[in-house]
């Protein structure tokens, strides 16, 4: 990662307006000539990825889709037990991303991996339903987040597992037990990610906790390089699709 590189993305991600005239043009307009150097940069920033992927249980010839999977990087997290799935599905808009996440599942042989150009509020396995679905930073971008968050507990079979690790903002009155963010987190985090079409918000983790059975919730933040001092909170999401039809 040289300095240059590290540049040119910070304008790619701050200053560069982005244009398109649908949201699957907008994300290729957005990443697309950020795609090469796009793991480097988010390494250290996007934290959680590692605990979410590296946490959840690899079902045996079972089904993974990876929503809003981008260069697929998060699939490494699985090791070697990537390989006793029968399929894991990357699911992106962008075509650059899924450009890179095909190399990359070429270069480590990953022959079950297959890149899917398709909105995640629509998208549905061949086999007809998964075992495990993942949304890593991906929520945050997607207008209809209920939609993608309905689409995927549609697609889970009965106990099947969720994992999901994004940018939030707390509510103010959060639920018990849970953080509280100050006012300024609150007002400045949506204003600063909306230039980026990111939009984080309070009622992610409500929402996925009405949906699915919670196994696990973690709040934390983090720092973006050469950017603010200010912690930029995140979360993870373990969670368990019960037996409930609706
Ligand atoms: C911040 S990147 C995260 C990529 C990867 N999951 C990671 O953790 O590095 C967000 C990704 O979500 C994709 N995305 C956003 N909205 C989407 C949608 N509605 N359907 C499919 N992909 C979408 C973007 O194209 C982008 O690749």
């Amino acid at each position: 990662m040289s300095f240059l590189s590290d540049l040119k993305t910070l304008y790619q991600v701050t200053l560069r307006p982005i244009r398109g005239r649908d949201h699957g043009s907008r994300m290729e307009y957005f990443y697309g000539g950020q795609a090469e150097a796009y793991d480097a940069f988010r390494r250290k920033m996007l934290r959680g990825r590692e605990e979410v992927y590296g946490r959840i249980d690899v079902p045996r010839g079972g089904v993974w889709v990876d929503l809003g999977g981008g260069t697929a990087s998060n699939l490494e997290f699985l090791g070697p037990r990537i390989a006793e799935l029968a399929k894991v599905y990357v699911v992106d808009l962008s075509g650059s991303m899924l450009a890179v996440a095909r190399r990359r599942a070429e270069r480590h042989g990953w022959t079950n991996v297959e890149t899917v150009e398709a909105d995640v509020a629509t998208f549905r396995p061949a086999e007809g339903a998964a075992d495990v679905v993942t949304f890593s930073y991906s929520l945050t971008m997607v207008p209809d987040w209920f939609a993608a968050i309905d689409n995927a507990w549609a697609m889970l079979a009965p106990g099947g597992r969720i994992g999901v690790v994004d940018f939030y903002v707390s509510r103010k009155f959060p639920a018990q037990g849970r953080r509280r963010h100050g006012w300024l987190a609150r007002s400045f985090w949506p204003v600063y990610f909306a230039t980026n079409n990111v939009f984080p918000s309070p009622d992610h983790i409500p929402y996925l906790q009405r949906r699915f059975e919670t196994i696990e919730l973690a709040e934390g933040t983090t720092r973006f390089p050469y950017q603010f001092r200010l912690p930029v909170p995140y979360y993870t999401f373990l969670g368990r699709k019960g037996n409930r039809q609706d």
